[in-house]
């Protein structure tokens, strides 16, 4: 028998959400909020179950990608709705059993792990809300937990109550077994509510202990305006965490780091700048109101304003403004302005000039363009691809290539120009001469 299980409550409805999606499915920085505390879960025990009902198939299917051994229950939500009837067919197989709901995705494992080695029979994670509005109130009587009462059950004297239920909980899982069948729906909502425990607890003369932890990592979300504030707190603390760990921020307010971004060596972000997916920035200087989705930088400066697509390598490369990479390999590459750079290879020592284009898309397939060292690309240049230009090759500037290009030749399409003297003077007239 383990020591310990963690089971997280994700089957309710999250109507205030106002949403088609599962509220659990909803992202923070990144990464769905069940995801965020999975991971948390996982840092307390192998053996970990979510109960699923509403939209099961998607959620099933992230936690499964995510976690592969993670136990899924489905709660009979029309015969037993509510966060007690969640637990009706878990099977309990440990000494103790650590409850943790789908919308609190902030919860810090230390703070679990003060919860599950509480003695008590109920260890309750509780915080002092600044505004407790919405969470079940935690009653207490000469110190002692009483009973949670529900926002909507409570009397108007317990509503200024602003000790709230974390809607974490850490019981001995016998304990649980034994209360769980006892637990009615005689509420405002009839609902079988996981907070009654603590007063059927209490009943039975067992001991309920609260475990004070801060209220921003056991915010719950259970509407849009929570989940933009939950995001706020995460992000700020990615950004202190790679602050402290020598990330150079400008004006971090501004910025926008994905939780799953790795920087190594020394890397300098600008303002307005957004780090999306799973980045890995290394040594390198991203500008001001640059986008990075999904890629590799490495010694490399970008932008400002450009816009780095996922599945792109960037190494020892000068990208500068207004340049779009889409799956590109670059190496050693300038293209300081104005360029579309998708599904390529670029080689080291060749310079983009401004306004290139890799046309890389017929309107069925995609196709890849391969340009080698040293090469020059003249500005206002599209590459027609599949193509391939070999090292050291001139491009002139405003040519379409649609040729493969051998090494050391210059590649030149253009329409020969012709200059017709005084045709604009017979075309407009004299008198149209501007004065
Ligand atoms: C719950 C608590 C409240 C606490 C707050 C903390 C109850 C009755 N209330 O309220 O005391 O202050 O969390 O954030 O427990 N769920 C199920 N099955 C259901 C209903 C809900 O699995 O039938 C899951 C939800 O998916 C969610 C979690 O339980 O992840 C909490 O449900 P929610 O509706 O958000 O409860 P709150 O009203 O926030
Ligand atoms: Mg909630």
């Amino acid at each position: 028998m383990s020591e310990i299980s963690v089971i997280v409550l994700a089957a309710g409805f999250g109507t205030r959400m106002k949403s088609k999606k599962a509220k659990v499915l909803f992202e923070l920085c990144g990464e769905p909020m069940l995801v965020h505390i999975l991971k948390k879960a996982y840092e307390i025990s192998d053996d970990v179950s979510v109960v699923l009902s509403y939209q099961l198939d998607e959620i099933k299917k992230v936690v499964l990608k995510h976690f592969a051994n993670t136990k899924i229950y489905k709660q009979d939500v029309e015969r037993f709705p509510g966060t007690a009837g969640a637990l009706r067919d878990v099977l309990f197989n440990s000494n103790k059993t650590l409850i943790i709901c789908g919308d609190m995705p902030l919860v810090k494992t230390n703070e679990l792990i003060r919860l599950t080695s509480a003695t008590a029979d109920v260890a309750l994670g509780v915080f002092e809300a600044k505004n407790p509005f919405g969470y079940g109130r935690v009653i207490t009587k000469n110190g002692e937990i009483q009973k949670i009462v529900e926002e909507k059950d409570a009397t108007s004297e317990e509503k200024l109550v602003k000790s709230a239920n974390t809607g974490c909980y850490c019981f001995k899982s016998e304990v649980l077994k034994e209360i769980l069948p006892k637990i009615s729906n005689q509420n405002s909502q009839n609902e079988y509510y996981l907070t009654d425990s603590i007063k059927l607890a209490k009943d039975m003369g067992l001991k309920c202990h609260a475990v004070m932890v801060d209220e921003d990592n056991f915010m719950g979300i259970n509407d849009k305006f929570a989940l933009s504030v939950a995001e706020g707190i995460m992000q700020n603390e990615i950004k202190e965490n790679l602050m402290k760990q020598g990330v150079l921020m400008r004006l971090p307010k501004s910025i926008y780091i994905d939780s799953r971004a790795k920087f190594q060596g020394e890397c300098e972000l600008q303002e307005n700048v957004s780090i999306i997916g799973e980045c890995v920035i290394k040594n390198s200087i991203i500008k001001s109101s640059s986008v990075i989705e999904d890629s590799v930088v490495e010694n490399s400066d970008i932008g400002p304003l450009a816009h780095v697509r996922p599945n792109c390598v960037v190494k020892d490369t000068h990208i500068g403004n207004f340049v779009e990479l889409k799956k590109a390999n670059l190496t050693g590459v300038k293209a300081g302005h104005l360029s579309y750079l998708g599904d390529c290879e670029i080689g080291s020592g060749t310079n983009v000039g401004c306004g290139t284009i890799t046309c890389n898309y017929d309107g069925k397939a995609k196709y890849k363009t391969i340009i080698g060292k040293n090469v020059f690309i003249g500005s206002d240049s599209q590459l027609v691809a599949p193509v391939k230009i070999e090292d050291d090759v001139l491009i002139a500037a405003g040519s379409t290539v649609t040729m493969d290009a051998k090494s050391g030749s210059l590649v030149i399409s253009r329409v020969k120009q012709v200059n017709k003297d005084g045709f604009y003077y017979k075309f407009f007239g004299d008198k149209n001469v501007t004065k």
